[in-house]
């Protein structure tokens, strides 16, 4: 399963990439705000650290509009996903986009149906939210179950790209169910290493050594 880093802070992004561990880097409107940073220019300055695909997001809501923004967003860099909302308008730019050869990335998925015809429209990613369904009292994991039985059963090459995780626990859940790709916060993705019994072993070792009173180095 695929890391992508859900931010636009790029500390953030640079230290989890030091690690391995940022396959891909995914933006809203909303995180660019967060870093108050210009679109443009972070967006060039995260291509330019991450290999994998950066999603950046149009913000027009009519397809023609939608399609001139994606193409700007596709020229910062061959690693750029136009990112677009599952909208009739978002999928009718998807179609143009994907067959420009573009990567493009449908978010704001919340139902099987709207990944169904998203995968139809030619996405590259679906990005069904997660935490956002969870909010509202429903599973955000059982949405992601049924979108990987409906592409298997047709062989869509959409890849499931797991968004809105505001938890370990959708991260493991995500990967039983085989999900391509998850997008996380930074302090998630963090989280992943922790485990009390770890730092309570790692305290009794440490312990026990010094008192044998050696050195490695
Ligand atoms: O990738 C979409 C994500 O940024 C939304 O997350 O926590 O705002 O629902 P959240």
């Amino acid at each position: 399963m695929k890391f992508f880093v859900d931010t636009a802070e790029i500390d953030a992004i640079a230290e989890l990439n030091d690690l391995g561990m940022v396959d891909g880097v995914t933006t809203n409107p909303s995180l660019i705000l967060k870093s108050g940073r210009d679109i443009l220019e972070v967006t060039r300055e995260i291509c330019a650290l991450v290999d994998g695909p950066v999603s950046a997001e149009v913000v027009a809501t009519e397809a023609d509009a939608m399609i001139a923004e994606g193409r700007k967003l596709a020229e910062i860099a061959p690693n750029i996903t136009v990112k677009l909302p599952l909208t009739w308008d978002g999928l009718k730019a998807c179609k143009v986009l994907s067959g420009e050869g573009k990567m493009v990335n449908v978010t704001l998925c919340f139902s099987a149906n709207q990944a169904l015809i998203a995968a139809k429209a030619g996405a590259t990613f679906i990005s069904p939210f997660v935490g956002r369904l969870d909010d509202i009292n429903l599973d955000g994991m059982d949405l992601i179950a049924d979108i990987r039985e409906i592409y298997d059963n047709y062989d869509f090459d959409t890849e499931i790209l797991v968004a809105s995780v505001r938890s370990v626990n959708h991260v493991t859940e995500s990967a039983k169910i085989g999900a391509d790709v998850i997008t996380a916060p930074p302090g998630v993705i963090k989280k992943l290493a922790d485990h009390p019994l770890t730092d309570k072993g790692l305290d009794a070792f440490l312990k026990d050594w010094a008192k044998t009173g050696q050195k490695i180095l």
